[in-house]
């Protein structure tokens, strides 16, 4: 493959790490899923569908809900023990929790605070990120930055959503896609790069397409009453998320001086087999160089694509200095890519 004298140094960079400056890199990922499965047979009695028309229109085979009692809180603190666990550190070394969600356990103190609480850190900046699917991408670009200031060494960084608690079950359209669940990284701060680039964008003339149209200063009766849920026109939603999702693709390699072929492996946001088959397409990645976790994981919301990263990294698929592209698209719209030298 050719590479202009430019692209070689740049390449040389991405090898070579520059003892001068302060990087930021993932030491550590974790998982968690509610224990509940909900298959694509349970939603055949509940409302007009078939597992035929999920699998083929989605990929979704099932998805994990959480119990009543179970918060996005409780689903972040498992994901986040894991991680820390897996950084090898203590969680008293973190000095900085930001969590990408769209559904706090309440109005506040933020769920980065109760999740604080619950790893009994004190004292470092907590703070919660609303990008609906895009929130991981969002809070991992925040925080690389903090670390690259100098304003925080040790982040911890989730995506955790319960959309199931704002999903209306009798509506076939939007019931059959989403799940629970929490991801999440220990990101350090280091000599050797590790988040490359990351690139967010959001366009709210966009706004109609996908929402929860009821909140705290317009319409609350809804949420008092709990019926606050998801409205998506999904075929429109579909269209500018796959030609979104292209153009962030060939804006993350450009601005990397990156050909299609440097990238290892893509990890997605899991909201449809079809988005995703499409924006592989557009890397000429090969579906196994894909990491796929709809199937078993529907669309989890912020949590998508910390989850399918943690799995990878613990199925031993994604190595260390592998370059991963990590990308989602959400209400909003938001959409945003981290590339990421693991
Ligand atoms: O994570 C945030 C971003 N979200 C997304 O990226 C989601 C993007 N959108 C999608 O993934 C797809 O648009 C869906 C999976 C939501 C829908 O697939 P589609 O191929 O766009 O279907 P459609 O909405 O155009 O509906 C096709 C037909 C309709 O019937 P008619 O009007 O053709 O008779 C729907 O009523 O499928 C019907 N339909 C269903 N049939 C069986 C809609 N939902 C269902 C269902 N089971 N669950």
């Amino acid at each position: 493959m050719y590479h202009s004298g430019s692209v070689r140094n740049w390449k040389k960079y991405l090898q070579k790490d520059n003892h001068d400056l302060i990087y930021s890199r993932i030491t550590g990922t974790g998982g968690y899923l509610p224990e509940h499965v909900l298959t694509n047979a349970d939603l055949e009695q509940m409302v007009d569908t078939t597992d035929e028309w999920i699998r083929t229109r989605t990929g979704v085979v099932k998805r994990h809900i959480a119990a009543e009692n179970e918060t996005t809180c409780d689903l972040a603190e498992q994901a986040s023990r894991k991680a820390i666990e897996s950084a090898g550190i203590s969680a008293n070394e973190i000095d900085l929790i930001i969590i990408g969600t769209t559904t706090p356990d309440v109005i506040f103190p933020s769920t980065a605070c109760l999740l604080q609480q619950r790893l009994d850190i004190h004292g470092c900046a907590a703070f919660d990120v609303q990008a609906v699917c895009t929130g991981f991408i969002y809070a991992l670009d925040i925080a690389d930055k903090f670390i690259r200031t100098g304003s925080a060494t040790k982040a911890l960084v989730v995506g955790a959503d319960t959309l199931s608690k704002i999903i209306d079950w009798t509506d076939r359209s939007t019931c059959v896609l989403f799940g629970d669940g929490a991801g999440a990284v220990v990101l350090e701060a280091s000599d050797k790069a590790g988040i490359l680039s990351s690139h967010l964008h959001a366009d709210g003339e966009y706004q109609e397409l996908l929402k929860v149209p009821a909140g705290i200063s317009l319409d609350p009766d809804k949420l008092r009453d709990g019926s606050a849920y998801i409205q998506m026109q999904g075929n429109e939603v579909f269209k500018v998320a796959v030609n979104t999702l292209g153009r962030i693709v060939d804006e993350t390699l450009d601005a990397n001086h990156l050909e299609k072929e440097d990238i290892d492996w893509l990890v997605p946001h899991q909201a449809n087999t079809r988005i995703i088959t499409a924006t592989a397409k557009k890397l000429n990645l090969s579906m196994e160089r894909v990491v796929m976790t709809v199937d078993q994981h529907g669309n989890t919301s912020a949590a998508s694509v910390p989850l399918a990263l943690d799995v990878a990294v613990r199925d031993g698929r994604i190595k260390r200095g592998d370059i991963l592209l990590l990308e989602a698209f959400g209400g909003g719209f938001t959409w945003g890519a981290n590339l990421v030298k693991y």
